[in-house]
């Protein structure tokens, strides 16, 4: 049987390109691993007098995690950090305290742009934010993917060879990271 990744991709966008990576690794996940791919769409603001009696849509995001066999963050940069809907997606499954949805999933960061700096603070800023409320987070390799402006067809197939080539090799590192953290 799959692994489980629920893999999110950070921006709200419907044509974003943090989505269309995370659904052409969908299609390159080896057989070892099934992709969910979500957005933080739909997850209210987290609010602290709210955790008494929580809104459907964190308990129903907090279970999908906690059901999970892994967790693969695709995000883009927005102004040297991560998009504060993720940021708010990430809060509200941190809580409540000590009892964080994503305590022992093996999680994956991936950062994109069209830019040329591929997110790299973006993706720096997640790895600050995960270790206390995460599994162990995938260190190698390494991937902040620049130029992604003009790596999907009109369709949202991925067309660019050499991005696809970085993805494979990361999906499979992810693969043999999830299998190596399972509880
Ligand atoms: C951006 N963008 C951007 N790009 C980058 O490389 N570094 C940055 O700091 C920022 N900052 C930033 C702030 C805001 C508010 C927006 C809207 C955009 C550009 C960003 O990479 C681009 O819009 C991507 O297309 C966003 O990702 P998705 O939605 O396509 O996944």
């Amino acid at each position: 049987m799959a692994y489980n990744i629920v893999t999110i991709a950070g921006s709200l966008r419907k044509d974003g390109f943090s989505l269309k990576i995370a659904n052409a690794l969908a299609k390159l996940a080896p057989g070892s691993l099934k992709l969910e791919v979500i957005t933080p769409a739909g997850i209210s603001f987290f609010n602290q007098d709210l955790e008494g009696a929580p809104p459907a849509d964190w308990l129903a995001f907090r279970e999908k995690l906690q059901k999970s066999n892994g967790v693969l963050f695709v995000t883009p940069e927005y102004n040297r950090s991560i998009p504060g809907a993720l940021k708010n997606a990430i809060d509200v499954a941190s809580r409540p305290y000590g009892k964080s949805s994503l305590l022992g999933k093996p999680v994956g960061i991936i950062s994109n742009s069209p830019g040329p700096l591929g997110g790299v603070s973006a993706a720096k800023h997640l790895q600050n934010i995960l270790p206390g409320i995460s599994g162990p987070v995938l260190q190698q390799p390494e991937i902040y993917l620049n130029g992604v402006g003009d790596a999907f067809d009109a369709d949202g197939n991925l067309t660019k060879d050499s991005l696809k080539t970085v993805l494979q090799q990361y999906i499979d590192a992810f693969a043999a990271h999830v299998a190596k953290n399972q509880g």
